[in-house]
């Protein structure tokens, strides 16, 4: 049996690229729909009730395009709303909080593990619920890195001024008494600074990135329901934002290249 229906992703901007890059390496048969809320992006800063109806608005775009599946790419979206997105729709839902932390609990040795994150995440603390059921001998430690994003969103990807706010930012992880040996980055824009975290955190820490771990979980997930695309059709991939599309594009060119330019426009409700 396959299903040649795409899988939808959702983030609240581009940041979730991240995400659906590594499942089109991992999952070249797949085609995929990605919507992005670029129009009310960043969602780290929102309330937990903003966070909820936007993404019920974004995933309803998404059923209403017959999806297989979704995968929550946003971080924010994962930890705040998962549990009330999963009673809405009837079909296999993938957030990135549960993936990461099962690599993370898998990754130490001296069982500590540092978590980053958006505000609205690390309010939450589902990372740490997540972890701690994994194995609740893990310690925790957890903290909010706002400055990250807008830093991302801006191009800025590498230079002393990054690694100094990085550097910064992470500080409260990296010098306390916990020293954890993992250092979770909890949020879709993360992966692309990860050699700086790498430089900064040393070779004794591992850094995890939910988006390797989701498209493996991915992966699982349609196997164990029987909804792998048929191999040797093409993929198809489309991109949606309730934002800007010209805006997405120089962003998303910037970030990952020239691979995700065929951008389409889309008003869901709420955003329109
Ligand atoms: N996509 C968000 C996340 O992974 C980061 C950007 C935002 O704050 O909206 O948490």
């Amino acid at each position: 049996m396959s299903d040649r229906r795409a899988v939808g992703f959702f983030d609240s901007g581009v940041g979730g690229l991240t995400v659906l890059r590594e499942v089109i390496r991992r999952l070249p048969n797949e085609s995929t729909i990605y919507i992005g809320d670029n129009a009310r992006a960043p969602y780290g800063p929102r309330t937990d009730e903003e966070v909820k109806r936007f993404s019920a608005e974004c995933l309803d775009e998404l059923a209403s395009r017959d999806v297989k599946a979704i995968v929550v790419a946003c971080n924010t979206s994962s930890a705040v709303a998962l549990p009330d997105l999963r009673l809405r729709y009837n079909m296999p839902l993938l957030g990135v909080v549960r993936p990461g932390a099962t690599a993370a609990a898998l990754a130490t040795r001296n069982r500590r593990v540092g978590v980053i994150g958006t505000a609205a995440t690390i309010r939450s603390h589902a990372y740490f619920q997540a972890i701690k059921e994994e194995d609740p001998f893990v310690e925790v430690i957890e903290h909010a890195t706002p400055d990250l994003v807008p830093l991302v969103e801006a191009g800025r990807l590498e230079g002393p001024l990054v690694e100094d706010v990085v550097r910064r930012s992470i500080a409260p992880i990296t010098d306390s008494d916990c020293d954890p040996d993992t250092l979770l980055l909890g949020c879709t824009h993360y992966p692309l600074l990860a050699s700086i975290f790498r430089d900064i955190v040393g070779p004794d820490v591992a850094v995890i990135d939910t988006a390797t771990a989701t498209a493996s979980a991915l992966a699982h997930l349609l196997e164990m329901h029987d909804l792998n695309a048929p191999a040797g059709e093409p993929a198809q991939h489309v991109q949606l934002t309730t934002g800007d599309v010209a805006a997405f594009e120089v962003i998303a060119e910037r970030l990952f290249g020239t691979d995700f330019t065929q951008v389409e426009r889309v008003a869901v409700a709420g955003a329109a």
